[in-house]
């Protein structure tokens, strides 16, 4: 009796064991998974604008942001005069904090992140970027597909009221705070 009731638990083990595997197949074959899209280390990289950003924007009211870039995004190219178009090569990461309040004291964490990666061949890139938003307590990043982030960023490839505001309307590869850019800026009130 024993010997044949542990035979049957036994059974019923394995077939337990290949519907999870064959959940976890197909749970993989509907999304594989993407490897991390923002390195952990970011916080290392320089500042993409000295300018303080705690003044209101649209969407993100005034809570306080700090911009970095990676270093492939540092050689980007800008062709010359006002109107020169920019542009930023393949594999740049551009990763903004956001923090919680307008002025946040020294241990405050950012509690999300936005972020744009230069990828213009994925299937995935809106005007040639990815862009992610991070969960920065789960470590979740979402992949905004739809046109959300692009549509409002396509503001920074004419004149627009951030930053250097673009006066010459150069195609600025959806990014509104070039670097080099902000010295002729007004730093805040801009908006
Ligand atoms: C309604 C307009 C608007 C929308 C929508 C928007 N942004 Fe932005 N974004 C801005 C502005 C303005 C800046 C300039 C920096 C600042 O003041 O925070 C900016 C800056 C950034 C930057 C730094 C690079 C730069 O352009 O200077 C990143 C990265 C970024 N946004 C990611 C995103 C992502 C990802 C989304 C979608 C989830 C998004 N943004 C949606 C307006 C917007």
């Amino acid at each position: 009796m024993k010997r044949d009731g542990s035979a049957s638990n036994c059974g019923m083990l394995l077939a337990c064991a290949a519907a999870l595997f064959i959940a976890s197949y197909a749970a993989s074959c509907a999304a594989p998974p993407r490897p991390t899209l923002v390195p952990d280390g970011y916080r290392s990289w320089s500042l993409t604008t000295n300018v303080r950003l705690d003044y209101p924007i649209p969407g993100h009211e005034d809570r306080y942001r700090v911009i970095q870039m990676n270093e492939k995004g540092f050689t980007f190219t800008r062709a010359e005069g006002p109107s020169g178009r920019v542009d930023f090569p393949e594999g740049t990461i551009i990763a903004k904090d956001i923090f919680p309040t307008s002025n946040p004291g020294p241990t405050d964490l950012p509690v999300m992140l936005t972020a744009m990666i230069k990828a213009p061949s994925d299937p995935d890139a809106r005007g040639g970027w990815l862009w992610v938003i991070k969960d920065l307590s789960s470590g979740m990043e979402t992949l905004q597909k739809g046109d959300f982030c692009v549509r409002c960023h396509a503001n920074a490839n004419e004149a627009h009221p951030y930053g250097s505001k673009n006066p010459g309307g150069a195609f600025s590869d959806y990014v509104f705070f070039v670097p080099g850019r902000q010295s002729a800026a007004s730093s805040t009130g801009a908006y």
